[in-house]
């Protein structure tokens, strides 16, 4: 099988800035031109950062829509005065300008719903957020080993001091210095841009235990957070409109907004519902068949397990089909498995499509080219704001391997604290160690409540009138559906809202309970849904699903006139 995936080392980004740059020298009296040329890093940042509580308000949004529009302007009057030979870099100002706009309109998590909560929230109205998987943002603790270890590493001065072991415990002041001898100057120094060799060793080791079969440390490049890590693959994947990506719908938007971004065409495939929002391979067919006659070369698949928004785990016979179809279409598979750790049930453990690929043997195992994704912002970590990540690339090429570490090197190193975390989150505490039965008790506690939660959610909306969901196997959301009747859809069309949207948006209104509307994340024409996390806090849960249930159930009655919902 030929190789799938040829770098374009000359990504849109480079291109933008290179060729804005040569405009900006072109056009002296251009008076802002640090604005275009910032552009490119500007939108890459906001992207990641969506997910980034701290650098994601919506003050930060809107400052840089309005930057956006103010440069586009600039660029526009001044390019008008000059020939046709900077004609080509205004459309390249123009999609790009487009694909942000578009990028930024479609992430929902931090729409419309989010904004009017952030208002609500400053006239004094309490709010409690279940848009963003952001678990400490709702109360969640840390657990206490990486924290010291971390604590250490940032502080080395305490090291020295001689009552550091009141403080902290043995094995974390050990695991600081360890950490701190794999860093050619600590915590403020950059890394290697692939991340420190020593953590990559221990996750090629984690990834080793896991599936039971050999991980190279030089396959592992270390990222802030997997969204930079998402985002540097598909920047290499993607060369322009007519390269696609298979998307699962409904899909987290970090996936539809990163292809938007980088001019590439999104190939929707619908999880099905009805089968507990499992993925058929005959629908991929088609979705694959239909892109290709209209000319996209499709170039690579994502697939989310455990899902988000949906919440479902795939079988071990449903990651084997999918990476068969990968082997006979060519396609890079980029598994996107952030949620292995948030399992809710027995069934279905989680198995890493790399453990199903080996386990399939040659030719799949030899060929198939697979990039999976790994973070310590979900799991019982949570810990979003570290921004850690890592992705291991199998079967690829040592000259794309090496293309890829070129494109990484442009932003130096990922976060050296971060890369700590994912050191830690591999490699925890073990039996004997001092830590281990505090950190145990801790992440058993987190684990188990998540479940419970999970249930409490799912059984809450199943209860409510015109609402059915599916058990959240896994992930950290819920996404029921919601059945609206006719009467709620005029009124929704009345106010000049999309249906989903009318309904969460009252719903906030009246609870207080900042959810996204299904639209956000794709479902099919006519079927609505809104998507919470099950993170708010357990003694919290009760309430809040009687409040909803209360609202729900008023606005049921408003609307009904016990005919035609919509529905699948
Ligand atoms: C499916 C999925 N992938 C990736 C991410 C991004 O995670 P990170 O914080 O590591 O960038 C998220 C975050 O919610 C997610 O839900
Ligand atoms: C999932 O939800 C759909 C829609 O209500 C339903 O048809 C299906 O039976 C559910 N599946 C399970 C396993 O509950
Ligand atoms: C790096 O990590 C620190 C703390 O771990 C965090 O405060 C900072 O925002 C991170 N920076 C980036 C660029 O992700």
């Amino acid at each position: 099988m030929p190789i799938n995936l040829n770098i374009t080392v000359g990504t849109i980004f480079l291109l933008l800035a290179v060729s804005c740059q040569g405009a900006a020298a072109l056009m002296p009296s251009l008076s802002e031109p640090c604005m275009v040329t910032d552009f490119p890093a500007l939108c890459r940042g906001t992207i990641n950062g969506q997910t980034n509580v701290n650098a994601a308000t919506d003050v930060a949004i809107r400052e840089l829509m309005k930057r956006t529009r103010h440069a586009r302007d600039i660029a526009k009057k001044e390019l008008q005065v000059l020939d046709g030979g900077v004609a080509t870099c205004l459309s390249n100002f123009n999609s790009a300008f487009d694909n942000l706009d578009k990028a930024l309109k479609n992430y929902a998590v931090r729409g419309e719903l989010y904004l009017r909560a952030s208002e609500l929230q400053k006239e004094g109205k309490k709010i409690i957020f279940t848009n963003v998987g952001n678990p400490h943002a709702l109360g969640q603790k840390p657990l206490t080993f990486p924290r010291q270890v971390v604590a250490l590493c940032q502080a080395p001065f305490l090291l020295d001091n001689p009552n550091v072991g009141m403080l902290f415990p043995a094995d974390a002041i050990a695991r600081a210095k360890h950490y701190l001898s794999l860093t050619s100057g600590g915590l403020g120094a950059y890394s290697d841009s692939r991340g420190l060799p020593g953590v990559r060793k221990e996750v090629a080791e984690f990834i080793e235990r896991r599936d039971g079969y050999p991980s190279d440390p030089e396959l592992i490049f270390l990222t802030d957070g997997a969204s930079k890590g998402v985002m540097q693959i598909l920047n290499c994947v993607i060369r322009g409109a007519g390269d696609g990506i298979l998307v699962p719908v409904p899909q987290y938007p970090l996936y539809s907004a990163t292809i938007s971004l980088l001019g590439g065409s999104l190939v929707p495939y619908y999880l099905d519902e009805s089968e507990n929002w499992g993925l058929d391979v005959n629908n991929l067919r088609q979705s694959v068949a239909q892109a290709r006659s209209q000319g996209i070369s499709v170039r690579a698949m994502v697939i989310i397990n455990p899902g988000n928004p949906t919440g479902q785990c795939l079988s071990e016979a449903n990651l084997r089909e999918i990476l068969r179809f990968c082997y006979n279409e060519k396609l890079v598979l980029l598994g996107d498995e952030v949620y292995q750790q948030n399992i809710y049930q027995d069934e279905r453990p989680f198995i890493s499509s790399k453990k199903v690929l080996m386990d399939m043997g040659s030719p799949f195992s030899k060929e198939v080219q697979l990039v999976s994704f790994h973070t310590v912002s979900k799991g019982y970590w949570g810990e979003c704001g570290q921004r850690g990540g890592y992705f291991e690339m199998t079967n690829f090429p040592p000259r794309v391997v090496e293309e890829i570490y070129k494109v990484a090197s442009i932003a130096l190193s990922p976060n050296v604290s971060a890369q700590i975390f994912m050191g830690l989150m591999v490699n925890p505490p073990k039996p004997g160690d001092i830590s281990y039965d505090q950190f145990t008790r801790e992440s058993k506690g987190i684990l188990e409540s998540l479940r419970r939660r999970a249930k409490i959610m799912t059984d809450g909306f199943n209860s409510c009138k015109n609402v059915v969901c599916n058990f959240t196997e896994g992930a950290m959301y819920s996404f029921p559906q919601i059945r609206l009747p006719p009467g709620a859809l005029q009124a929704a069309k009345q106010a000049g809202k999309v249906p989903d949207v009318f309904y969460c948006l009252k719903l906030l209104e009246a609870t207080g309970i900042s959810t996204v509307p299904g639209s956000g994340f794709g479902q099919k024409e006519g079927v609505f849904h809104l998507r919470t996390t099950i993170l708010p806090a357990e003694e919290e849960m009760p309430e809040i699903m009687d409040s909803f249930k209360k609202f729900n159930d008023a606005f049921m009655t408003q609307y009904d006139n016990n005919f035609g919902y919509s529905r699948m």
